[in-house]
């Protein structure tokens, strides 16, 4: 074995790979199960693109026969029901990895110097894994996958003047059909998760190991000192724990709750002439789609739900704390939960039918949005606590 790696080493830097960015890599050995999320997002992606991979053996993008080459995988194909259960439930173990890692990073302040570009590679990502549930959502062909991509695609019309060519252009016709299920096919499964989430998560992993992770303390520490250990044996071991306890949930719905996280109306097939009484979007978008709804503007809908997620690129230069961690941040603190908080009462406004709760809705828009406003503020009145040295961690 070990002629075979001196062989590869030769003419290829596997070991010093091996050494450097996982067995040696130098993490620091305060990180709290926070720290756990981005690697468990890492295995979903992997699941998503096997069971993806496997799914497009037997379906067909095609809108005659879409909806039963899915019924088709569920019934006859042999194990066709665990690969397209594992496939359709990922997401929301994904978006839930996702959502967790980025709250750690809002709380204990990661986007600041020097991992701006991680942030911000973080965030193209995401925007990403948007479009790709998004585009995935249309391939069964349902009711809820024809009218979630009317409505979706129909938000375009609101930029002005090219809107509606827009809209046509995006769809390939003039309403949700043929060209538009082949693009959503082809895109969902070759360049986006591929070239796109794929090529992102190498460079935002390449900008992580350029500058190593924080931690909950938030303090720069010395590589060589005292508070730093090697990633092997104890994170790939904690990682794994992790993974394993959170994958036995995720395989717990996919073997005893398959349809919890699916909407019922999904399982007739699309019908262009019948509109479903409620067009809800999956839990994971439910706290934008209740950003759009309390906009009563068209233009205003789109520019609102866009900038909920692109103010989050600001926050390297909105939080001016020379702190990182708000563990040592009373008032940031404070503001955080609240802001996790009000996030989760916009997906509840979200999952209500249209016209309830407005005006409570509206002031958990104007909550999300005025956070980023308060933070520039908050070094101004926030005293902070004393931060630990390095041997006290
Ligand atoms: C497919 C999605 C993603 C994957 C696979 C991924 C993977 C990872 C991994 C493995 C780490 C190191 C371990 C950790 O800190 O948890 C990390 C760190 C980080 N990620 Fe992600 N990530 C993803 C999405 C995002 C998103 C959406 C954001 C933010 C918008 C983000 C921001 C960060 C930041 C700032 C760090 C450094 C954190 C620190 O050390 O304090 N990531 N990511």
């Amino acid at each position: 074995m070990s002629a075979l790696r001196e062989w590869i080493d030769r003419r290829f830097p596997l070991t010093e790979f091996i050494e450097k960015h996982i067995t040696t890599y130098p993490t620091p050995k305060n990180l709290n199960y926070w720290w756990n999320f981005g690697s468990l997002a890492g295995v979903f992606l992997v699941v998503q693109i096997l069971t993806g991979i496997w799914l497009t053996m037997y379906y067909k993008p095609d809108t005659n026969l879409a909806f039963d080459s899915v019924q088709h995988i569920m019934r006859n194909v042999n194990y066709g029901w665990l690969i397209r259960s594992l496939h359709a439930i990922g997401p929301t173990g994904f978006f839930f990895a996702v959502y967790l890692h980025i709250a750690r990073g809002l709380y204990y302040g990661s986007y600041k110097s020097p991992r701006e570009l991680i942030w911000w590679i973080g965030l193209a990502i995401y925007l990403s894994l948007m479009a790709e549930a998004f585009m995935g959502y249309l391939l069964p062909w349902g009711q809820m996958s024809y009218w979630g991509a009317t409505v979706v695609t129909d938000f375009f019309s609101a930029i002005p003047f090219i809107g509606a060519d827009f809209v046509v252009w995006l769809r390939g016709d003039f309403a949700v059909g043929d060209p538009t299920l082949g693009r959503f096919f082809s895109l969902h499964t070759t360049l986006i998760p591929l070239g796109v989430i794929g090529g992102l998560v190498v460079m935002h992993l390449t900008a992580l190991h350029r500058v190593g992770s924080s931690n909950p303390a938030g303090i720069d520490l010395d590589k060589h000192g005292p508070a730093v250990i090697t990633f092997a044996p104890s994170y790939i071991t904690k990682d794994l724990w992790f993974i394993s306890l959170f994958f036995t949930l995720y395989l717990y719905v996919v073997f005893f709750q398959p349809d919890f996280f699916l909407e019922p109306i999904n399982s007739e097939p699309a019908n262009a002439l019948v509109t479903p009484a409620d067009i809800v979007p999956e839990w994971y978008f439910l706290p934008f789609y209740a950003i759009l709804r309390s906009i009563p503007q068209k233009l205003g809908w789109v520019v609102a739900m866009f900038g909920s997620i692109l103010i989050l690129a600001f926050l390297p230069y909105l939080d001016r704390s020379p702190v990182r961690s708000s563990r040592y941040r009373p008032v940031k603190k404070v503001l955080t939960w609240l802001f996790f908080l009000d996030v989760l009462f916009l997906g509840y406004v979200g999952l209500q039918p249209p016209g309830t709760m407005p005006l409570l809705g509206r002031a958990a828009t104007s909550y999300y949005f005025l956070y980023f406003l308060l933070l520039p503020l908050i070094p101004a009145v926030e005293k902070v606590r004393p931060l630990p040295q390095e041997d006290e961690i």
